[in-house]
């Protein structure tokens, strides 16, 4: 753990005016950070604001406080042309909705190298044409494909250009955003496997936001715990699928299904609710249990959860 980190999330907070008297507070003060060529995996359930975490480090909104660095450099403030450059390039993402995001009109070879256009990344057509060819190889597809139009493939095939238009740039960090939730079970673990191949080639990060928390366990290095907008546990996969220590974590995990049917039959799901949980996120406090292994709690909760 030595170096300095890719990304720092520090007390990151993103709330939307929504009138005078109303304010939604999506991200309230999160801190995390993803090394090189690692996968840090995002979970929680709808609306805990996984997504608005993701479009905030990349800039599709302005944070509300809080501060972002990516290569050591500020991405949180008012940005410097070579600041939306870095941004631009070096950091892409991935969405849920392959079709919705490339434009059916395009041929895909326009679609993988909008990029390269947009940062004027050649020098020649024919360099253009190799760079796409490469990436296409790589995902999966062949160089036929690339005259093609995007409604021609399957869903599994159109995150496969998805993926190509963000490795082109030869990203540091990727944030997928449900990038495989829209897929067919068995394509999944095609596209996942397909990432992490990616990752180990090329070493670039992963943010990666899921609800599939069985996804999540097997690509993420580190896991991120968000609840209400707020981070409230830490830690490698390891930590959060062993010894879970937030209530909601706990509540979150148990209600995954078990592969095993006689362990699934006596799997008991824990509920957990906030309003009565007696728990004040806004107290904020992180407790480390290791150097990796973080809790939102106050110290008498922590001891309370931890001999219980
Ligand atoms: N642009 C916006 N304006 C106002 N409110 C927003 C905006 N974007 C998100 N929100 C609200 O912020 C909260 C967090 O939303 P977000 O989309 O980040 O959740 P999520 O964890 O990604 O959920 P899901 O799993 O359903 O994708 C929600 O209450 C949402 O309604
Ligand atoms: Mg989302």
């Amino acid at each position: 753990m030595d170096g300095q980190p890719l990304l720092q999330v520090t007390d990151l907070k993103q709330h939307f005016r929504m009138n005078k008297r109303f304010t939604v507070k999506a991200v309230n003060g999160v801190s995390f950070d993803i090394r090189e060529g690692e996968t840090y995996g995002l979970v929680g359930e709808s609306g805990s604001g996984k997504s608005t975490i993701g479009r905030s480090i990349i800039r599709l909104y302005k944070p509300t406080s809080g501060k972002v660095t990516f290569e050591g450099v500020d991405i949180s403030g008012p940005l410097k042309e070579r600041e939306q450059v870095l941004l631009r390039t070096k950091m892409q993402m991935i969405f849920q909705d392959p079709m919705a995001s490339l434009n059916p009109r395009k041929k895909v070879i326009d679609l993988i190298a909008q990029g390269l256009d947009i940062h004027k990344l050649y020098k020649t057509k024919e360099e253009r044409k190799e760079k796409v060819y490469r990436i296409l190889d790589k995902v999966g597809l062949s160089r036929e494909h690339a005259n093609r139009y995007a409604h021609q493939f399957s869903g599994g095939q159109r995150q496969r250009i998805g993926i190509a238009r963000a490795l082109i740039m030869e990203p540091k960090l990727i944030i997928a955003d449900e990038a495989i939730s829209a897929l067919d079970v068995s394509i999944q673990a095609q596209v996942v496997n397909l990432m992490k191949d990616i990752q180990e080639e090329t070493n670039t990060a992963f943010l990666f936001i899921a609800h599939d928390l069985s996804m999540v366990k097997y690509i993420s290095d580190r896991i991120g715990v968000l609840h209400l907008g707020y981070l409230v546990e830490t830690g490698t996969t390891h930590e959060i699928f062993e010894n879970p220590v937030h209530p909601y974590t706990k509540s979150l995990l148990s209600a995954i299904p078990l592969a095993n049917p006689v362990k699934e039959k006596d799997r008991v799901a824990i509920p957990y609710d906030y309003a009565t949980s007696g728990i004040d996120y806004s107290k904020g406090i992180q407790h480390d249990l290791t150097s990796t292994h973080k809790v939102l709690a106050t110290p008498e909760e922590l001891t309370a959860w931890t001999n219980g």
